[in-house]
């Protein structure tokens, strides 16, 4: 595992937008794995600032995201389809066709993860995978006590998640309460991947991730398993840390 400690948020983005642009560069058709939420917001504005200055194409690259609500609509200003094309897609060369989100509308939902699976299977896997972290230490929507053996999924959020992302809707009542995920082994495949971690409130997380053991409870933990792991995390992620 390879810590990265940088001062702040932006310090955090740049890092983690030269660590992409690196991959995108190198790795002939890219498959890449995405997150959506307040952390990678700004890496995701200095991929586009790189795409326009020429440095980087989106081409040949796939992209797979993590998950998504269950029930909201691709066009709902909430849906993470909206959020990833809102905020990269639809300012990059990326082919619409080569990205998946999972479809949260879906009239079969166990079909939806078995296709998102499917997809990336197809694609050869996915070849670098971008993790937020939540306070609780999720990642992608796999909540504390998720299996480590689990798939593409449809979970059930946390009273804890479903606050936190409240800030994004108009009232509580909004935020659906069910979404599909990846599941921890699903992203565990991943040949490589890349954990950005910034702000205070997700220190505990951090710092239980980095200091405890393994073990479902703290999902993220399950990433000390896995060979090749970068952490970019700013000083106030790490201020629990020791
Ligand atoms: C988003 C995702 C989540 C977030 C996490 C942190 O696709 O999978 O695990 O990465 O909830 O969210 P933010 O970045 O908003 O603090």
């Amino acid at each position: 595992m390879e810590i990265i400690k940088v001062k702040d948020y932006d310090a955090m983005s740049e890092a983690a937008c030269s660590f992409m642009v690196e991959r995108i560069n190198r790795i002939d058709h890219p498959v890449l794995g995405l997150a959506t939420g307040s952390t990678p917001e700004g890496l995701y504005k200095r991929l586009i600032e790189k795409y326009k200055l020429g440095e980087v194409s989106f081409k040949n690259v796939k992209s797979f995201n993590l998950d998504e609500y269950v029930g909201l609509d691709k066009n709902d200003p909430n849906s993470y389809y909206y959020f990833m094309k809102t905020k990269l897609f639809d300012h990059v060369d990326i082919f619409m066709d080569n990205v998946r989100v999972p479809n949260g509308t879906a009239d079969d939902l166990q079909q939806e993860c078995q296709e998102h699976e499917n997809a990336i299977r197809a694609a050869g896997g996915i070849d670098v995978q971008l993790l937020g972290i939540g306070a609780n230490g999720h990642i992608g929507f796999n909540e504390p006590g998720t299996p480590f053996t689990s798939r593409t999924h449809v979970v059930d959020l946390e009273e804890s998640t479903i606050k936190a992302n409240s800030r994004f809707f108009n009232s509580i009542e909004e935020v659906p309460t069910q979404a599909i995920s990846m599941g921890i082994e699903t992203i565990m495949n991943s040949k490589e991947i890349l954990l950005l971690v910034s702000g205070e409130s997700k220190a505990e997380a951090l710092a239980k991730l980095l200091n405890g053991e393994v073990t479902e409870e703290v999902p993220a933990s399950v990433l000390k398993n896995h060979p090749k792991v970068t952490i970019i995390a700013d000083e106030a992620a790490f201020s629990a840390a020791g």
